[in-house]
């Protein structure tokens, strides 16, 4: 499976880490995120994971920057996005099993590393349920069809 990872100035380190975990399994990660500590805007770089999660350039996403919130919200506004910030793995895991999320995110000031990776491994190894689920999940794409420009 390809992974992109985003993340702003506030997340490198937590990045870093983050990657070299993917690899050590297996995993291709692409960076699509900023690799200095100089002050920079989180909206392009959730844009970028975004654009390449919607595109199927990778397979899932992983977003991060000082709360998640922010990225998240950028990663939100490209269509085709179900991008959900979890600061717990049991939150990770049902965002995979009851939303479909494509991407995950959450905050380098929020969470250590150890729960950081905790998320990551269930959202990497958790499948969506389907069955009602998947009604829920066409709905919040239907109103993302209603209301969003294409
Ligand atoms: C950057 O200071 C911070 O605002 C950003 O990383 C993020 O937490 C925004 O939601």
């Amino acid at each position: 499976m390809k992974i992109g990872i985003a993340n702003d100035h506030s997340a490198v380190d937590m990045k870093n880490e983050i990657v070299a975990y993917l690899e050590s399994q297996g995993y291709e990660v692409v960076n699509y995120g900023t690799d200095t500590n100089a002050s920079c805007d989180y909206p392009a770089y959730g844009e970028k994971v975004a654009n390449a999660v919607a595109s199927g350039e990778v397979d899932r996403g992983i977003a991060i920057c000082g709360t998640g919130v922010g990225i998240g919200l950028a990663c939100n506004k490209v269509r085709g996005i179900r991008a959900c910030t979890c600061s717990e793995p049991y939150s990770a895991e049902y965002s995979r099993r009851h939303n479909n999320a494509n991407i995950i995110t959450f905050g380098a000031r929020v969470i250590g590393i150890e729960t950081a990776k905790q998320i990551v491994d269930v959202f990497m190894k958790t499948e969506f349920e389907g069955g009602r689920h998947e009604r829920r999940v066409d709905q919040l794409m239907d109103i993302e069809a209603r209301n969003c420009a294409k």
